[in-house]
């Protein structure tokens, strides 16, 4: 453990304090994930066990006032998403491997493909309403696990939200997390 888990903590904290808006905690949250995301000492193993079926998500912390979470997001050999949204600002860091992300706009003829980022260890990607909020993504690699690391403007696992079929028609779900405990931040 290096410290900088509970310093990426301490830096969302001081930046919600200060009650800026999405632009600015999407500007700012970023280089602090992108410091979180620099070492990589610091992820325990139980958070980083990929499932054989289906992508994991694990809780890291939640913040006590709900305005953040950050959770670990492990990838199997060719994992992927269904296409999703967040409904809520969120900042995602890859860690470990590489992932695909494939961006899509709503209209009223269902789902329009914007674009395909690929994203590299270290590399930091934003969502929110405001700036394109549907995405699927994947594993870029097919013969070993990712690890991607994010941080959501609220409890994110219990946030009803939707997937997305391909001829774009929506349900909702809300995601939950997989078993696991939450960082020690007095030892993270
Ligand atoms: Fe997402």
């Amino acid at each position: 453990m290096s410290g900088a888990f509970a310093r990426c903590v301490r830096g969302f904290e001081a930046l919600l304090d200060r009650a800026p808006d999405e632009a600015a905690i999407l500007a700012e949250g970023r280089d602090l994930l992108a410091d979180l995301i620099g070492c990589d000492d610091w992820l325990p193993q139980s958070h980083a066990r990929p499932d054989p079926l289906h992508y994991r998500q694990y809780l890291l912390h939640r913040d006590t006032a709900l305005r953040f979470s950050i959770v670990s997001f492990v990838w199997g050999p060719g994992q992927a998403t269904p296409i999703h949204d967040h409904t809520v600002w969120g900042l995602v860091g890859v860690l470990r491997g590489a992932e695909v992300s494939e961006r899509f706009a709503e209209t009223e003829q269902g789902l329009h493909w914007l674009a395909t980022d690929r994203l590299e260890v270290g590399d930091v990607d934003a969502v929110s309403p405001r700036i394109g909020d549907i995405h699927r993504v994947a594993n870029a690699h097919r013969d070993r696990v990712s690890i991607s690391i994010h941080v959501y403007g609220a409890d994110i696992g219990a946030v009803e939200r939707h997937v997305f079929d391909a001829a774009g028609h929506r349900k909702s779900f809300v995601s939950g997390y997989a078993e696991a405990p939450l960082l020690d931040l007095e030892h993270a």
